[in-house]
């Protein structure tokens, strides 16, 4: 990244005061199947030493501070009070009743020695008894789900499970993340626009609220962060958002963005960046993991196709320059092909135009690993989030945008999807947070052109 002058700290508001990150914390995974038993055996093996957190900004990234040629830059660790990774504990719900062990190897992510070496790690996170429809999830029909008949039940249930959990481990802090499978797209519902009408649905058993409502419900009232990685609506309702800000719970959402939707939202951003024209842009996937099965369900592929859908439109802002990007054919598929397992792989092709209106066109062929590119993730954006909750930041957490292809913002603010953006406004809230100045990347300073 290029840098540059400083924004007057008068323009914002003072650096709050950061609990300091003391004592264990709880991490609560909804849903304990690729992307949880990767985050989890990873972090056991970077715990023992014999793995590098590779992929993960907050382990591994850096923030420069002040002017350029001051040369300070400083771990972002070093800079903001993080839970190391020894001070995680792991619980997990999920309708199947496999251990992490035994997830992790149907996953098929990693490979056997590589999960037999955190082996007696994995053996202890055996999954509670989920709070599961199979009406929002049809390809998912496992035997370990809860039995209570209503809405509040269940709410009740979950928190239960919390604090029995935080008491034993004697945890001080707690973050639940939504690792469970996508749900299928909700039409919209008045349930969700006050949380007046949420709480009354709540109250009636309403099949508008969806298990993953009820997990953000639970864990939000007592004040847990909650991360959502899937493209479920679950927090990204007025109503769940007001009641993270009364419970003064973070909140930061939503779908992951690890393969194709990152190259996009880097590619898209240059070829704007050029002005240059861009026709059609044709996505495809084959992909082999449960997630891809779920995915099949055209219902579960309508939320993801929306929150893949969204990200070029939000960069490329046709309103603005409709001779480039009026008429832009943008078409996703995800194809579930079992011998790939959780190896994607991703064609693009990108029809864009020149000078002149002259074609060119654009291929690319991501060959990653759905979850091995996911579990970084969620390790930072677990760890941020209860920063963002020491720090005393409620509700959104649009800086956090980075990570996900549907970022939840402010009403009436449109989302932020160039990843280089997302990428400096963290960083830039990181020095907030620390009490150093913002970077503008203006530069004026180093030069002498107005005296
Ligand atoms: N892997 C990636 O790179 C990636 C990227 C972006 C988003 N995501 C999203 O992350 C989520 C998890 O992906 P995955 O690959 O681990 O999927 P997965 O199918 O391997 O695991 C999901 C697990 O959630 C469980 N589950 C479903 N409903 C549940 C409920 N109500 N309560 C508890 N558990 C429940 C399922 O039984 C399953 O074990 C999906 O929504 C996916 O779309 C993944």
């Amino acid at each position: 990244m290029s840098s540059g002058e400083h924004v007057p700290q008068g323009s914002l508001p003072s650096s709050p005061q950061i609990a300091p990150a003391d004592g264990q914390l709880a991490v609560f995974c909804v849903g304990l199947g690729a992307v949880a038993t990767t985050l989890i055996a990873g972090v056991e093996a970077i715990r023992g030493g014999s793995e590098q957190p590779i992929g993960s900004l907050s382990q591994f990234g850096t923030v420069r501070l002040g002017r350029r040629d001051e040369q300070r830059v400083t771990r972002i660790g070093d800079l903001v009070p993080l839970a190391s990774l020894p001070q995680l504990d792991f619980c997990a719900w999920d309708p199947y009743p496999d251990d992490a062990f035994v997830a992790a190897t149907r996953a098929g992510v990693l490979d056997q020695p590589s999960i037999e070496r955190v082996g007696a790690y994995l053996r202890t996170v055996r999954p509670l008894p989920a709070v599961f429809d199979s009406s929002y999830v049809t390809q998912v029909n496992g035997p370990n789900t809860r039995g209570e008949e209503t809405h509040r039940q269940r709410v009740e249930a979950i928190r239960a499970d919390i604090t029995t959990f935080m008491e034993a481990k004697g945890s001080s802090r707690g973050v639940m993340v939504w690792t469970g499978s996508t749900e299928a797209l909700l039409p919209d519902h008045e349930a969700y626009h006050s949380l007046e009408a949420f709480e009354a649905a709540l109250d009636r058993s309403d099949r508008a609220i969806a298990p993953s409502m009820l997990y953000a419900y639970a864990g939000l009232g007592l004040g847990l962060p909650f991360v959502n990685c899937s493209p479920n609506l679950s927090i990204d309702t007025p109503a769940l958002t007001r009641y993270a800000t009364e419970h003064s719970a973070a909140i930061a959402g939503k779908d992951l963005k690890t393969g194709q939707t990152m190259v996009k939202t880097v590619l898209a951003p240059m070829i704007k960046a050029r002005m240059l024209g861009l026709s059609g842009w044709y996505s495809t996937n084959i992909l082999g993991n449960r997630d891809g099965e779920v995915l099949q369900d055209p219902d579960s592929f309508r939320a993801k196709e929306q929150s893949k859908l969204g990200v070029l439109e939000g960069i490329m802002q046709p309103e603005l320059y409709p001779e480039l990007y009026g008429d832009i054919e943008h078409q996703v598929s995800i194809n579930y092909y079992p011998p790939r397992g959780d190896n994607k792989e991703g064609w693009d092709n990108i029809d864009i135009f020149g000078w002149l209106g002259y074609p060119m066109q654009l291929k690319v062929n991501f060959l990653c690993r759905d979850s091995i590119l996911a579990a970084p993730l969620v390790l930072d954006l677990l760890l941020f989030a209860d920063l963002a909750q020491r720090a005393g930041m409620r509700g959104i957490q649009e800086w956090l945008s980075f990570y996900f292809k549907s970022p939840q913002s402010a009403p009436g603010v449109y989302p932020e999807h160039d990843l280089f953006i997302q990428l400096t406004k963290l960083k830039n809230t990181l020095r907030f947070l620390a009490g150093e100045e913002p970077i503008t990347h203006l530069g004026l300073e180093y030069y002498d052109y107005f005296s």
